[in-house]
């Protein structure tokens, strides 16, 4: 494959038009729960119980299984760093607040949450070493509540610029509809993660002439995309209209590797 142009794999059966909400209306304001005030332990439990329940159930999505195979093709792809495993971290960004009084963003939130622990465990069944991967989530919208229900999951709650610094090229980074001045200024600039999910190289690229801030961001956004595949995601999630609609995962082509191989 010529590595100075992007592979695009869209997803050969129910393939969408790409449309990232904006963050207004997508966050039209901020969750009460941050005021200040203390989450209860039954806070806490209830939703612990229904992110367990949404998990049991993403599991048997056909969109579960889409990613999984997905994931699985970015695996065998990667390169395999020497004595070590392809991936062992896995960064979340752009969750937004799980526990918000505005139930059609939580809603959003938990099955984004979900699909990425099932994405976590797909990665390190896929990875082999049984190390299993480190789970670290970041999004300045987290109220206490979000933070100790990620902490039962596993996950490692860090403070903003914190996850940059396991963005590597064996990490996992999950970053669903983050704002792209965030994602192109701060996430991605001078990083190479071994795989990503979120808005991929069209989306930002568009981002980039919209806003007419090409100087900034273009050379960013072409280096991104050179020899790395990009798969579109199923637009039809079972259970949540369009919580992944319009996302991308991508992941880079060891050398002169041809994409079907
Ligand atoms: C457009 S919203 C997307 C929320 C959710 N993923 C969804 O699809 O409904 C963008 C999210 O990115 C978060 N965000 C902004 N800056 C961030 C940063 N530096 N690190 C992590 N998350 C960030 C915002 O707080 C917000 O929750």
């Amino acid at each position: 494959m010529n590595n100075n142009t992007w592979t695009t794999v869209t997803h050969p059966k129910r393939n969408r038009k790409k449309k990232p909400p904006s963050r207004e209306s997508l966050h039209p304001k901020p969750p009460l729960s941050t005021s200040g005030t203390t989450s209860s332990e039954t806070d806490i439990s209830t939703l612990e119980s229904t992110l367990r329940s949404h998990r049991h159930r993403f599991k048997s999505t056909t969109f579960a299984q889409d990613l999984r195979t997905i994931l699985s093709r970015a695996l065998h792809h990667l390169p395999t760093p020497e004595n070590a495993p392809k991936i062992d971290h896995a960064v979340c960004l752009a969750l937004g607040s799980l526990s918000t009084e505005n139930l059609e963003l939580a809603k959003r939130s938990a099955w984004q949450f979900v699909a990425f622990l099932e994405m976590c465990d797909a990665l390190w069944c896929g990875s082999a070493d049984g190390r299993g991967i480190k789970m670290v989530a970041q999004d300045p919208r987290f109220s206490e509540e979000d933070q100790q229900v990620l902490r039962r999951f596993g996950v490692e709650v860090v403070e903003r610029p914190g996850a940059g610094t396991f963005v590597t090229a064996r990490c996992f980074l999950y970053a669903p509809f983050l704002e792209q001045a965030v994602l192109l200024g701060e996430v991605l600039r001078g990083k190479d993660p071994g795989i990503y999910l979120g808005v991929g190289p069209e989306s930002m690229r568009g981002w980039v002439e919209r806003l007419d801030c090409v100087g900034d961001y273009a050379e960013l956004v072409e280096e991104f995309g050179r020899g790395r595949v990009v798969t579109d995601l199923p637009g039809d999630f079972e259970f949540g209209g369009a919580v992944f609609e319009g996302l991308s995962v991508c992941w880079r082509l060891v050398e002169d590797e041809d994409e079907e191989g």
